[in-house]
């Protein structure tokens, strides 16, 4: 078990880049699935939540090479249509290899991705938008038993919330289905506009994708191509909170500050000076934060939940009240109490957090509860006066590429030390 040690008080300087999202990888990594030849991604992260994808890749047959941040897969061959529990489990959002598993294979057994840190995380949307296109679907002691009936068919799926899960796997089951798929109430992610551009790339016929209505026409199979993924935004909005918290003056660069439209407006009310230059993001502290007012997070274009966490360590040094509405996972303030012990002033009421901002937090021992929870605490632990350790931090490395490496050339006093 490896810890972080994190001695807070000194403000982040200087310039750091942003790596490769994560939530597009997994999506694309599924999507190669789907190609009949060699697909290469690069700026993949080197996270653990992508290794776990790799290897349920390899599990379906699929010829898998890593070198750093590029992955080369290799799909010809597809000899698995199951994905074994263990693997399942190890990741939630695995459920979007649904999609391309069932539309490759005509079959695809996986089992429920099993309960989350989050909340309860159903997939109904995900199964009634697959079962419109044809999928037949048994669920059977926890696991789902799909098949297909010749080819999945075009149809008209409109969501009842825009799913950001539920929209890549019905695009990546109704890219080779046969006739159009018109999809109402699309999530409209830039991690779905990403998905889509891959797709199309390798052949597919996909429209509309970041608007709310996406038109698929099914094409008969598709073909590998080269891609880059993009920019992680919520790694940006976690260094450019981790900057906001300690009086910080950094750079973000290798970023899509068009991405970041929902979160920036945020850092200036809270005092902080903003600038974007081309894909580098200029954030400068004040002395003091101010409050940010009201947060509440939203589907994209709105204030991303996975950034409610680290916005909250900065809230929670601002002068004033700040208040956070979760409106996408019911239960995402487990980091909250995390934060109390470090000084925070937090109350919780259901899906509403109310943060009184005190002049310090001092360090403590505390534990991720969750991958962005985590990211709250390092920034948190880097405005802290004193020492903090903070554990289970297998949940940092699921989406964070070495956070400590990452963070020490700012000036971060962090390091990661095995138990
Ligand atoms: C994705 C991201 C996750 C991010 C979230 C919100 C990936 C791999 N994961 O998760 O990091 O926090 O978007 O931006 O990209 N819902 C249903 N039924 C369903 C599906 C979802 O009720 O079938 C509900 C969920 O419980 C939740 C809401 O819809 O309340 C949003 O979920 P969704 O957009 O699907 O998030 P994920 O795809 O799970």
């Amino acid at each position: 078990m490896e810890r972080l040690m994190i001695t807070g008080g000194s403000p982040l300087r200087g310039e750091i880049k942003v790596h490769g999202a994560k939530n597009s990888s997994l999506p694309l990594l599924a999507a190669a699935v789907l190609c009949r030849g060699e697909t290469v991604l690069h700026n993949c992260p080197e996270l653990s939540d992508v290794g776990a994808a790799c290897e349920i890749l390899s599990y379906l047959g699929c010829k898998v090479r890593r070198q750093g941040r590029s992955v080369v897969i290799d799909a010809a061959d597809i000899r698995s249509h199951s994905v074994p529990e263990p693997l399942m489990r190890e990741m939630r959002s695995s459920i979007v290899f649904l999609g391309a598993i069932a539309a490759r294979a005509g079959q695809a057994d996986l089992s429920f991705p099993g309960g989350c840190e989050l909340g309860p995380r159903p997939i109904d949307l995900h199964l009634a938008g697959l079962k419109k296109l044809g999928l037949i679907i048994e669920e059977d002691r926890g696991r789902l038993l799909c098949r297909v009936d010749g080819r999945l068919k075009g149809a008209q799926i409109a969501l009842s919330f825009p799913s950001v899960g539920a929209t890549e796997n019905i695009l990546l089951a109704a890219a080779t289905a046969e006739g159009r798929t018109v999809l109402t109430n699309a999530a409209r992610e830039p991690e779905i506009i990403d998905l889509a551009d891959f797709l199309n790339k390798c052949g597919a016929k996909i429209s509309g994708a970041g608007e709310g209505t996406i038109v698929v026409d099914g094409v008969e199979a598709l073909r590998g191509c080269e891609h880059r993924v993009i920019p992680d935004r919520i790694v940006a909005a976690t260094y450019l909170s981790c900057a906001a918290c300690t009086g910080g003056d950094i750079l973000v660069t290798e970023t899509e500050p068009v991405h970041l439209a929902g979160i920036l407006p945020i850092f200036e009310e809270m005092g902080c000076a903003v600038k974007v230059e081309g894909k580098s993001i200029r954030l400068k502290a004040p002395a003091r934060l101010r409050a940010a007012g009201d947060v509440r997070t939203m589907p994209y274009p709105g204030f991303p939940t996975d950034a409610q966490a680290p916005l909250m360590a900065a809230a929670a040094v601002a002068e004033g009240t700040s208040m956070f509405v979760e409106n996408i996972f019911e239960s995402r303030y487990k980091h909250a109490g995390e934060l109390t012990r470090m000084g925070a002033k937090i109350k919780l009421e259901g899906r509403v957090a109310v943060v009184e901002g005190v002049p310090a937090l001092h360090g403590a021992e505390v534990s991720c509860t969750d991958l962005r929870g985590g990211a709250a605490l390092v920034a948190a632990g880097l405005a802290a006066e004193g020492e903090t350790i903070l554990r289970e931090i297998h949940h940092l490395d699921r989406g964070y590429e070495r956070i400590e490496e990452a963070l020490t050339p700012l000036g971060a006093h962090i390091r990661r030390i095995a138990d």
